[in-house]
């Protein structure tokens, strides 16, 4: 079909456009019939232009609107005028003008959608997702990618103006366990063997150092097959960054640097660095939390100095099996009901907690079901350390560490929700966790895991621990944390075989494994592997942020449900049998 191009899209026109003939090409987003005139207003992603039918200005293309409906496709042509007085619209940007349509051209009909293309329309997310590409012509919808872009180009020019290289690292690649599990893709021509989608370009990045190519990044898909949530899909974006001869200060400034450079260009805001870092011990301790949102305070406090010598067999355990007990104020809340207390004692009980211990504090002393395990000295010492006053309400936790802390952490977000602590105006809050431990026990499996991953380097006054401690040794690792979200992870990297080795058999894999598995990347660092390190960020979740989204499906195209289906294509799908033959696969 014949039609003119558009001369401006639907957001271009203004009064000095007056008098001018235009073409505009977009989508029917309203159409209202008043009788004499049509009206309807035209969108496409750069706006909204109303378009005036009138028979008296032209009769054809007045007649020919009356078969319009939403969605349809058009092209139009006619004249801008300034809209009739009162008739204004100072919402949008092309409020002050209209176009008296000459000729309208239909391009393409549509059906009436499943729901209304607007950023009002209350619509349940499968069907969303089932009709993505409408649900994408939502203007709010748009906003993320228009947003997400932005982040693209800030970060290339960032890279690139401080000398990095953007390489490309395969996608089919040999499945070497990084953490999660692998998405695999069998070989046709080589029977029984499979590549594996990569989790991270990790060894790749680390293999380009070993190159010379002393400063990378990519910003690349990576591929773990986990339980999805608001935070996590099964494909998702990195920011991938390594460096050579560098230690964590040098990463630390190039990141900030990034961060800066994103709040400037996406936010229109100023980012304050050197940015605040608190070690793993501390955020566990403060915030029961390896990425804590220090959007508001209530930190935790440890109470075990002041139960040393306790009579109450809870806390005498907790200090006798070298646990913690925990405490939490929360300002003000000494008339919580017994009711609240419940609910809230039932949600730490759900997260693996015995009980939660609760405490109003009175002008005559302690309104508790424990106060008459505690002596004077214990509550006054409480009282003291949280700093609480009459009409306060005090919370204890005791137990395992890192278990307990957590819980606690938990209960702090959830107190912080309650009080409503997190206001829409309140700043964005970036910190580095830093000093994560090495390992991480795992009760399930009896054996230690690597926190971040094996080829993480341990501080190098712990490397002695490695075989006497294990539980002990820090890691040279760091992630960034914005809003209590981890949004970027990363480690200074052992660079010699031997110790890389040592790490593998702290891990319970075998030297054959290690060579299996990873003997390229041990090869490698034969041939002069210099010092280098890095970090990943995950891309969706900082779009997510900086879109103020609460979920990274919002800021993915064609993002997959947690149940890990694509509703609108519906994949996962059964394939022909001639394929799987193909494969040298058969299905049970
Ligand atoms: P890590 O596993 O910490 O590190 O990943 C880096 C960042 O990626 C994001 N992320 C995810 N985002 C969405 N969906 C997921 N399933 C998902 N998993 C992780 C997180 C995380 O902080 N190779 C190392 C980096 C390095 O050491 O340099 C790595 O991948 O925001």
């Amino acid at each position: 079909m014949k039609f003119n191009k558009r001369t401006q899209t639907c957001g271009d026109l203004r009064e000095n456009n007056i008098g001018e003939s235009v073409v505009l090409n977009g989508w029917v987003d309203t159409r209202r019939d008043l009788g004499g005139v049509i009206f309807i207003d035209l969108r496409d992603r750069h706006g909204i232009t109303q378009v005036v039918f009138e028979p008296s200005f032209n009769e054809d293309a007045h007649h020919n609107a009356k078969a319009l409906r939403s969605e349809f496709v058009v092209s139009i042509e006619g004249k801008v005028r300034r809209r009739p007085a009162e008739t204004d619209n100072p919402l949008i940007p092309t409020g002050r003008i209209d176009v008296m349509a000459e000729k309208l051209i239909i391009l393409n009909e549509a059906q009436t959608p499943p729901f209304p293309i607007s950023d009002d329309a209350d619509v349940h997310e499968d069907i969303r997702l089932k009709y993505r590409y409408l649900d994408l012509r939502r203007p709010s919808v748009q906003k993320n990618f228009i947003l997400r872009n932005t982040m693209y180009q800030v970060a290339r020019n960032y890279f690139n103006a401080n000398g990095f290289l953007e390489i490309e690292t395969p996608i089919l690649m040999k499945s070497t366990p990084e953490g999660a599990r692998d998405f695999l893709v069998p070989s046709r021509l080589h029977k029984g063997k499979f590549y594996a989608l990569p989790q991270s370009p990790q060894t790749y990045k680390q293999i380009l150092m070993v190159s010379g190519f002393d400063r990378y990044f990519q910003i690349v898909k990576c591929f773990r097959d986990e339980d999805l949530r608001a935070d996590r899909q099964f494909e998702f974006t990195q920011i991938d960054v390594e460096m050579s001869f560098v230690d964590t200060e040098d990463i630390y400034t190039i990141v900030e640097g990034l961060m800066k450079d994103f709040f400037r260009e996406v936010l229109g805001r100023d980012l304050n660095t050197p940015l605040p870092r608190l070690s793993y011990e501390e955020a566990m301790e403060l915030y029961g939390s390896d990425k804590p949102d220090l959007r508001f305070g209530l930190p935790m406090k440890k109470l075990n100095p002041i139960f040393e010598e306790s009579e109450f067999r809870v806390f005498a355990d907790a200090i006798k099996n070298k646990g913690v007990i925990t405490g939490l104020l929360a300002k003000g809340c000494g008339d919580y009901t017994r009711n609240q207390l419940d609910v809230l004692t039932d949600f730490v009980k759900k997260l693996g907690a015995g009980g939660l211990i609760w405490m109003r504090v009175k002008e005559d002393g302690l309104d508790a079901p424990i106060a008459k395990f505690l002596t004077d000295q214990e509550k006054s010492n409480i009282f003291n350390e949280l700093g609480a006053v009459p009409g306060d309400l005090v919370f204890i936790l005791s137990g395992a560490k890192y278990k307990t802390l957590g819980i606690m952490g938990h209960l702090r977000l959830e107190m912080g929700k309650r009080l409503d602590l997190i206001k829409p105006d309140t700043d964005p809050a970036l910190l580095w966790v830093t000093d994560f431990p090495l390992y991480e026990w795992d009760e399930e499996t009896n054996r230690y895991y690597a926190m971040h991953h094996p080829f993480t380097s341990p501080r190098i006054e712990d490397i002695p621990l490695m075989d006497s401690n294990p539980g002990e040794v820090k890691a040279r690792a760091y992630d960034l944390v914005m809003n209590g979200n981890e949004i970027a992870g990363g480690s200074i990297r052992i660079h010699n075989r031997e110790l890389q080795e040592k790490m593998f058999n702290a891990l319970g894999i075998s030297h054959e494994e290690a060579e299996e598995k990873f003997g390229f990347l041990m090869n490698a660092f034969k041939y002069g592997a210099p010092p280098h390190g890095g970090i990943a960020f995950g891309f969706d979740r900082l779009a997510m942020l900086f879109a103020g989204k609460s979920s990274i499906r919002d800021v993915i195209a064609f993002p997959k449900t947690t149940a890990g289906i694509s509703l609108m294509d519906d994949s996962p799908s059964q394939v022909e049998d001639n394929q799987l033959k193909e494969l040298n696969i058969k299905v049970r």
